[in-house]
């Protein structure tokens, strides 16, 4: 098992019951309940919200530095803030909070693809160097946060930014902002802005692509080893030897099996 600054968390309890397809009703009582979401954050802790994507999420003090949080997204574990903006200006936050993980981050993550997405930005962290780890918190900030995409040849956002945001979601949807196709070798480079609107957006067909994308970005971080995500443990496996890669071969062969049996069926089926 690869070990990381991030060790997964222990963790005493499980879901309460809190799934995305709840997520509906959450926000509703969110929205209508006075200070039900300052009541939500201290019961939640420290529970994880498991979701349809096995992305669990976990409520942490959210200053932690972007390699702890690169780390932990390997594990397929998000921290989030448990802040939650003051009362008596409920549009703005000065930092993420609450309702940003809620509305943007929480609905998106229950997206397989885009919790593989995720995930692959976190294992590109893992043993690569400051440097790195900083192009690819770029990289996060400049998808994750902030992301555009098309659905039907029509510009969406799906970053959590945007969608917390009504403001920077107006702007970046207006036909004005600067819109440029996601690279991860470029928009490595590009300047996150905190306090302001952002000077460039970056937009990906899909989150396929943009996977895809970012696992050839990854190549070109210098590290001497790959790291490959084991879904029976649940750990992250160094594959710096012959042993660890014929174990995961032998993991592919096994998944392979299973497609090969089920197209089977499937012509079976369709008298083919
Ligand atoms: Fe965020």
């Amino acid at each position: 098992m690869y070990r990381s600054p991030y060790s997964p968390p222990e963790i005493n309890c499980t879901s309460r019951g809190i799934v995305s397809g709840k997520i509906t009703v959450l926000f509703i009582l969110i929205l209508t309940v006075p200070g039900f979401l300052t009541v939500l954050a201290s019961w939640l802790e420290p529970v994880r919200l498991n979701s349809p994507s096995n992305l669990s999420t976990l409520l942490k003090d959210s200053s932690s530095a972007d390699e702890d949080f690169l780390s932990a997204l390997a594990y397929r574990v998000f921290n989030c803030t448990q802040y939650v903006r003051h009362s008596t200006d409920p549009l703005y936050t000065p930092e993420p909070d609450t309702c940003h993980e809620l509305l943007g981050h929480v609905p998106l993550l229950a997206d397989p693809k885009f919790a593989q997405f995720s995930q692959e930005i976190g294992l590109a962290s893992l043993g690569a160097s400051d440097e790195d780890v900083q192009k690819l918190a770029t990289c996060y900030f400049f998808t994750i946060e902030f992301g555009l995409c098309k659905q039907d040849g029509q510009l969406r956002a799906y970053g959590a930014g945007l969608l917390s945001s009504i403001g920077e979601l107006r702007h970046a949807l207006s036909g004005a902002a600067c819109v440029r196709m996601f690279d991860p070798k470029t928009t490595c480079r590009q300047e996150c802005l905190i306090t302001t609107f952002q000077d460039v957006y970056f937009v990906s067909e899909s989150f396929e692509e943009a996977k895809e994308k970012m696992r050839e970005f990854a190549k070109s971080i210098k590290r001497p080893f790959s790291v490959y995500y084991n879904p029976y443990t649940q750990s992250v496996d160094l594959l710096k030897d012959t042993r660890g890669i014929e174990d995961v071969v032998q993991d592919l062969r096994n998944d392979l099996n299973t497609v090969c049996d089920a197209l089977g069926k499937m012509n079976t089926y369709m008298g083919i």
